[in-house]
């Protein structure tokens, strides 16, 4: 056993990103505690973990205080589409802010470094492109959007005031549009959206006409980012982007999928939800300096992944669903 492994606990570790990063934590030969309420989390996508003595998974809501002893915090709680952050937008709200009040806490009691799990939301409906870690973004406080956006904001404002005020050790990422396998089937983004009605046979929907544009991360990408994040010096607090620069449209985006497959979907448009961001896109100048990072999975290699992913999920639940219908006409 080395006797350097460090505990590292992830909330929302039951999550899209959060799995992905208990995964190459344990890889990598650390302890993991995985912390999570199972609001958007599936049990699913850690049970290869359960089993190893290096991982624990804990059913627990962050806006309620912990006391564990770790070395370093992932704050990954939070969910993170639309469809789901605005079911409970007040419990969304709670999460980001009072969990990071939890969660900071904890932190500066037992003197853990911890990274929060940001957003490229903290921007808005940018005006300026590609955004730079120094924008102060355009955000609507208002709008159906705001409680996640907001949230975030907010928690980074109590991320930099434990560092000033406590010394805490911060980073935070300003993460943007990241997919891979595991995402939600029905959280309604746009990757997950698009391959699972492909896969179903049914028209892809546009919001628009399509022509907003978006940049896709792998998430074993992220992943990495992440983690070299943690590892700096304590003086590299971030804000950092972390995110793929390469812009396409959503369109293009649909179009891909049909190719990759094989489906005759057509596609369809859709009115614009509120407060949708025409165009989003980091510079990831800071990350490429201090991190020496960058995506390297192209996006018809992580789509061709992802569309396996959900091609595999599907055939399961039909052949579950086939078991059932086959016991009950017995
Ligand atoms: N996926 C992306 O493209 C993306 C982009 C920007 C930021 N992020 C951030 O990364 C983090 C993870 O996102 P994701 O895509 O994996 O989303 P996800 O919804 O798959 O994962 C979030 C996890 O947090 C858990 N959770 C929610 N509220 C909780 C609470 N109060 N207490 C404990 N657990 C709670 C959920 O059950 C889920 O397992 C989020 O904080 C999100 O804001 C993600």
């Amino acid at each position: 056993m080395s006797l350097t492994r460090k505990r590292v606990m992830v909330t929302g570790g039951a999550g899209f990103l959060g799995s992905h990063l208990c995964e190459r934590l344990l890889r990598d030969g650390n302890d993991v505690l995985c912390v999570d309420n199972y609001f958007t989390g599936r049990k699913d996508n850690i049970a290869r973990l359960i089993g190893d003595p290096h991982f624990e998974a804990m059913r627990h809501d962050i806006t309620f205080p912990l006391y564990v002893e770790v070395d370093e915090i992932y704050n990954m709680a939070c969910p993170a589409s639309p469809v789901h952050y605005q079911y409970d937008p007040v419990q969304t709200t709670k999460t980001s802010v009072i969990g990071a009040i939890n969660m900071l806490g904890l932190a500066k009691r037992i003197g853990a470094k911890i990274l929060q799990a940001s957003t490229s939301e903290v921007y808005g409906d940018p005006t300026i492109h590609p955004q730079t870690e120094d924008y102060r973004g355009n955000v609507n406080p208002l709008g159906p959007r705001a409680c996640y956006d907001e949230g975030k904001r907010c928690a980074e404002t109590l991320f930099f005031d434990y560092h000033r005020q406590h010394r805490t050790r911060i980073k935070v990422a300003r993460i943007f549009n990241t997919y891979g396998p595991r995402m939600h089937p029905n959280d309604g983004r746009v990757v997950s959206n698009f391959i699972v009605q492909a896969l179903q046979g049914e028209d892809i929907t546009l919001y628009g006409d399509g022509s907003q544009t978006r940049a896709f991360c792998y998430v074993d990408d992220l992943v990495e980012g992440l983690m070299r994040l943690m590892a700096t010096e304590d003086v590299e607090t971030g804000p950092m982007n972390l995110g793929n620069p390469h812009e396409i449209t959503v369109r293009e985006l649909a179009e891909r999928v049909v190719r990759l497959t094989g489906a005759g979907s057509a596609l369809v448009q859709r009115e614009l939800p509120a407060d949708d961001p025409v165009q989003r896109c980091p510079d990831i100048g800071m990350a490429k300096r201090v991190l020496g990072w960058g995506p390297t999975i192209a996006l018809e290699d992580g789509l061709a992944r992802t569309v396996e992913y959900f091609r595999g999920m599907m055939a399961e639940r039909a052949a579950a669903l086939a078991t059932r219908e086959g016991v009950h006409a017995t």
